[in-house]
């Protein structure tokens, strides 16, 4: 059975303060939403806060971002059993502006994916095609090459311990939203090419889709057949907007 999401990327936004205030205005709503699982990623060093803020709710904490190594002397990185042992859940993998910003290739991708799951974390994959990639007709391939990685190094059934969610670059943080009919077509991509490795794991993946998802267009994108829900940069900045986003899904 797939899990629906919603998955606030909160990035490189926030303090103490601007925390509290923005779980304070949506915990009442958003955790009685039992069908969905909602996930917040605050930046690393407000995960204890938010963990503390959020217990009992049902709410899940994820990181933004983790190391592929487990241990040692790797200044400024924050290990998956790091992240664990804090009490998070979820992890970002692979998101695009750790791909662009950080040097961040397929490979290493991978490597992370298959800590995070090592260490009993939920790693979700982020995968998408930039604008150069999808006007040059290859965003299929593209995102062929991404999971392949990732399937490559914990095989096809683990692959199924995470999640996906699908990002074209060109719509995160631009306000550009990919249509529904857009998503949609690359959701079906997705499912087709882990379908044709193990009919189950297609079947019970949850696919996100995540780039400019507002309050207003929400709705109909997770109304997609192979639309699973959302990973929300911006918009999971605002309660109003992530509370609508929330009882969207
Ligand atoms: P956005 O970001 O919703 O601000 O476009 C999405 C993301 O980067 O995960």
């Amino acid at each position: 059975m797939k899990k629906k999401f919603v998955v606030a990327n909160w990035k490189m936004n926030g303090d103490s303060r601007a925390n509290a205030e923005l779980l304070a205005a949506l915990t009442p709503e958003i955790c009685g939403l039992e069908e969905v699982n909602i996930v917040i990623c605050p930046p690393a060093p407000y995960i204890p806060q938010v963990l503390d803020i959020l217990a009992g709710t049902g709410i899940k904490v994820g990181a933004q971002n983790l190391s592929h190594e487990t241990k040692g002397a790797f200044t400024g990185e924050i290990s998956a059993n790091m992240l664990k042992d804090l009490g998070c859940r979820y992890v970002l993998v692979g998101h695009s502006e750790r791909r662009s910003l950080y040097g961040e290739n397929d490979e290493l991708v991978a490597e992370k994916f298959e800590a995070a799951l090592s260490a009993g974390l939920v790693p979700i994959l982020c995968v998408g095609e930039s604008l150069e990639e999808r006007k040059s007709l290859i965003t299929h391939q593209v995102i062929a090459r991404q999971l392949q990685a990732v399937i490559e190094k914990v095989g096809i059934q683990r692959i199924a311990e995470g999640v996906i969610a699908y990002e074209p670059v060109w719509a995160i943080g631009t306000g550009e939203t990919a249509t529904p009919a857009q998503a949609q077509a690359v959701h079906f991509e997705i499912r087709k090419l882990l379908g044709k490795q193990a009919t189950s794991v297609a079947r019970n993946m949850s696919l996100l889709y995540g780039g400019s998802v507002r309050a207003e267009n929400a709705a109909e994108l997770f109304a997609q057949a192979d639309i699973d829900g959302g990973l929300i940069g911006g918009a999971s900045l605002d309660a109003d907007a992530f509370r609508t986003i929330c009882r969207s899904a």
